[in-house]
């Protein structure tokens, strides 16, 4: 059974480039082997990320990343069965202004800017996957 799982979560002060370097090499490592793909989006203050997998391992990663002190206030954004992947890989991003993201923000920003906690459900995953669509 395949389940996507998207949260959004505020980085904390323990996140700078060189932690996030290291956090996006070591996941990227452990969800290949767990066959668990998606996209992690960070812009500096959030992170929005989606989860696709067999059920019990999405769950547990999702545990393991709400305990992370890396983030806090981990929010469950939208949770559930799908047919099939959104994301055949595995991906980070971080949000650069290039003329793309900002056309995609100017879609999908809530008050004007990116803020993934007032995104509708739908719009954060329809965001993720648009903009992992765009060349880096
Ligand atoms: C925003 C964020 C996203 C993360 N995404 C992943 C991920 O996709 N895959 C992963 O294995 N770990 C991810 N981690 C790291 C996990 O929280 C955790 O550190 C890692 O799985 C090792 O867990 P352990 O120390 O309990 O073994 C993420 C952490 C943060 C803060």
């Amino acid at each position: 059974m395949l389940y996507r799982l998207i949260y959004c979560s505020t980085a904390t002060s323990q996140v700078n480039t060189e932690e996030l370097a290291t956090l996006v090499e070591r996941a990227r490592a452990t969800n290949t082997e767990h066959d668990i793909t998606g996209m992690l989006l960070n812009n500096s203050r959030f992170f929005l990320q989606s989860i696709e997998g067999a059920r019990e391992l999405v769950n547990e990663l999702y545990a393991r990343i709400s305990r992370d002190a890396r983030n806090q206030h981990v929010v469950l954004v939208k949770y559930g069965q799908v047919p099939e992947r959104l994301w055949p890989t595995w991906q980070a991003r971080f949000l650069t202004p290039t003329a793309d993201t900002q056309a995609l923000l100017r879609r999908f920003a809530t008050q004007g800017q990116f803020n993934p906690y007032t995104m509708h459900p739908d719009s954060a995953e329809r965001f993720l996957f648009e903009l992992s669509q765009l060349s880096e």
